[in-house]
């Protein structure tokens, strides 16, 4: 059993951010529950415990609590702001709303503390702070370890139970040093050795899988992006050829697309892989449709038929493998929800496994985005793959603005793989989130060779960002976008005139629609 380190959540923004910090760190870590109970958390081979930060004060009637009994488990538990009000309130210090509300970078003084938490560290560091309430009086239990200019305890210690709060969050970007105080935490204080590791996963999962599933058949819903593609290597390593690999091409695809994601798990990996050619299907239930959430919804119905129609060949199936990955269960989980607003219905698998009576596999769901893609190179997955933009489960039909036919989709590949030529020649496409072209539904007065043309609109999305929740347009280098916008317009049949989105992420969404 590896060692564990539990991060209890009481609802901080940032409490995902802790989990990366300390698996960065070899450790790893799961989010659960403020309420978990030290009888769940005995069940595991704990190394210590995190309270996460959160919104409330606690002396609010519904502030969140932790089992209290967590500080006699034997192991270190540090807090961080809500956490740390929370864990000195249950040692016995005085918690306040703060006179001064402290918002941004301030500056830590260690007061030479020599403690562990700290070790390594100049006298005075930045940390960056957010909080209403504080700690106000400790009692004689407590150690002093840094103060602020505005708050006298900022990091205290219990030498006792070996809680360590800090008031500030060392799992921002803006505490510099917030990586070594976690590093400190980890090692210098529970004692960890670093055990976590993405081979080590690899092996455990293959032994799991294959416990889990034993000899029955498993789907999987490869759509060739890393998700998936990790999903299905995972599961070919376990599983072999009980593994069956099914590809819809639903005639929205990139140019090249298809070949490429056959050549690589077909030919190069050598899986059980079904393609299933769709288009017509797709196309059919996309005619006359304009409006986004109606074409977002017959392309996820018409996936689940396809889907359907297609295991009902296999025999004996009996799990469909999913590539849900961390930060999707948390969201799902949290009481206190995730980004929950839906401005557009995705549909991926989401709802499959329900519909079609599947259980479900799911091998990615503690692992964050990055983590995939290391699973992705240790596996073997080419770089092309792993480096994928993403890429939206409707595909090209909700960047073809008003009806989806055929001729306009040929229109929009073209258009669209030079824009995927040129960026990936120049080797920009590793630093954007996305770039792509997009049909719109106008047309505009051209002239080509003399001639008057009255052609159609590509438009440019080019955008960066780290999660896809907001986005910054790019502006490439004049030459770039020149090239890109003559091509399209010599090469593309049809098309006359390019514009480049200057956007941004809100107001605008990446996609168009
Ligand atoms: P928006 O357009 O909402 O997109 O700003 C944010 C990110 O999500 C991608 N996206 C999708 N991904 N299925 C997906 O897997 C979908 O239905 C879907 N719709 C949008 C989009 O490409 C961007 O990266």
């Amino acid at each position: 059993m590896a060692e564990f380190l539990a991060i209890l959540d009481f609802g901080s923004q940032y409490t995902q951010l802790i989990a990366r910090r300390v698996r960065e760190n070899r450790v790893y870590c799961e989010i659960l529950p403020h309420g978990t109970t030290v009888e769940d958390l005995k069940k595991r081979q704990l190394k210590g415990i995190i309270l996460s930060g959160g919104p409330s004060g606690v002396y609010e009637e519904q502030a969140p609590r932790c089992d209290e009994r967590i500080f006699s488990l034997g192991v270190p538990v540090l807090g961080i702001c809500y956490g740390m009000q929370l864990g000195c309130e249950i040692l016995g210090a005085k918690v306040i709303p703060a006179r001064h509300r402290e918002y941004g970078e301030t500056v830590l003084d260690l007061a030479g503390s020599g403690d562990d938490l700290f070790h390594g560290l100049k006298s005075r560091i930045k940390a960056w702070m957010s909080h209403g309430d504080r700690v106000d009086d400790v009692g004689g239990d407590f150690q002093v370890l840094a103060r602020t200019q505005n708050c006298p305890y900022a990091a205290v210690a219990h030498s006792r139970t070996r809680f360590y709060g800090v008031q500030f969050h060392p799992e921002v970007t803006h505490t510099p040093e917030g990586g070594a105080i976690i590093n400190n935490f980890l090692y210098r204080i529970c004692q960890c050795t670093g055990d976590w590791t993405l081979s080590g996963f690899i092996d455990d999962q293959v032994k799991k899988i294959r416990k889990e599933v034993g000899r029955e058949r498993v789907v999987c819903a490869l759509s060739g992006g890393v998700d998936s593609s990790v999903v299905a290597l995972l599961l070919h390593r376990a599983l072999g050829s009980q593994l069956i690999c099914v590809f819809v091409d639903n005639g929205l695809l990139r140019q090249g697309e298809k070949e490429q994601v056959e050549a690589t798990f077909r030919e190069h990996f050598h899986l059980n892989f079904h393609l299933v050619v769709a288009s017509s299907r797709f196309l059919q239930a996309l005619k006359g449709v304009t409006d986004p959430e109606t074409k977002r919804i017959r392309i996820g119905h018409e996936f689940i038929e396809v889907f359907r129609d297609a295991t009902r060949k296999f025999e004996g199936v009996r799990y469909l493998a999913q590539g849900t990955l961390y930060p999707d269960t948390i969201e799902s989980r949290s009481p206190f929800g995730g980004p929950s607003a839906v401005i557009k219905s995705h549909h991926n698998v989401g709802g499959l496994p329900e519909k079609l009576g599947f259980e479900l596999v799911e091998p990615l769901k503690f692992l964050f985005k990055d983590e995939v893609r290391n699973l992705g190179r240790e596996l073997g997955l080419p770089d092309e793959i792993i480096q994928r933009q993403p890429f939206p489960g409707p595909g090209l039909a909700i960047r073809v603005i008003g009806e989806v036919t055929a001729e306009r989709l040929k229109v929009l590949r073209e258009a669209d793989a030079i824009v995927q030529e040129e960026i990936r020649a120049l080797d920009l496409h590793r630093n954007l989130w996305q770039s792509f072209a997009i049909l719109l539904p106008v047309r505009t007065v051209g002239v080509m060779g003399d001639r008057r043309t009255y052609d159609a609109v590509i438009a440019l999305r080019i955008v960066e960002s780290t999660d896809g929740m907001t986005a910054n347009w790019v502006f490439l280098p004049s030459e770039v976008l020149t090239r890109i916008a003559n091509r399209i317009c010599n090469e593309v049949v049809g098309v006359n005139r390019v514009v480049l989105d200057i956007s941004s992420k809100p107001p605008s969404t990446i996609e168009w629609e």
